[in-house]
């Protein structure tokens, strides 16, 4: 599957995209909000692995698809809408940090949501983030997230429990800014 947004294609990982995601995975400024990483090579492969297998499943509940700019074909980063209940989807994004601070991770996760409204006919999206990520926060917020509150110590970062906050966007409220 592909999402076109204006100036990103969202599309399935393959195999060749294994250097690039490394890029950004192995990362340690990149991954200091997220649950894994720096990743090693054997780790990025285990993750494309996944994600590919992934691809074959029907129906489909828990996509991740690459984010490549449209101008020049480069993979710049990931993103993910996983359906962890009849009601309820998750999302994620990840990019390279020369890309940051354009508006792509705003973009990609716009599309995402109404995917997410408009394909999987989920009630909820939500999405979890380190009370420390600013940038996030913000891309949250820009695509209409409430913050619902904070779950204390909910994940592991770099083995650590860390609370939580948790954002979050109701089909109707998606619908009156359509
Ligand atoms: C979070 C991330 C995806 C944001 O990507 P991005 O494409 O730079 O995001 P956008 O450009 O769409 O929006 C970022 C917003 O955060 C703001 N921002 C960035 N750094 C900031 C800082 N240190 N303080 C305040 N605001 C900041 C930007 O100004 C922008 O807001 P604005 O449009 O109102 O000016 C990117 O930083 C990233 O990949 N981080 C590592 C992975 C990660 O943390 N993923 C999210 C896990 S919940």
């Amino acid at each position: 599957m592909q999402i076109h947004t204006q100036r990103l294609k969202l599309r399935e990982l393959t195999q060749e995209d294994l250097q690039a995601v490394h890029d950004y995975a192995s990362d340690p400024e990149v991954v200091r909000y997220m649950p894994f990483g720096p990743n090693t090579m054997e780790d990025t492969k285990n993750f494309l692995d996944r994600a590919i297998s992934r691809q074959k499943e029907e129906p489909r509940t828990d996509i991740e698809l690459g984010i490549e700019l449209r101008e020049d074909g480069r993979l710049i980063g990931a993103c993910r809408i996983n359906k962890t209940s009849k009601i309820e989807a998750h999302v994620g994004y990840i990019l390279t940090r020369e890309y940051w601070g354009h508006g792509y991770a705003t973009e990609a996760a716009k599309a995402l949501v109404r995917f997410g409204f408009t394909e999987m006919d989920v009630h909820r999206i939500y999405a979890d983030c380190h009370p420390d990520n600013v940038a996030s926060i913000r891309v949250l917020e820009k695509i209409g997230m409430t913050l619902e509150g904070k779950r204390r110590e909910y994940m592991m970062f770099h083995g650590e429990f860390c609370d939580t906050l948790l954002f979050a966007i109701l089909q109707h409220e998606w619908q009156g800014t359509q």
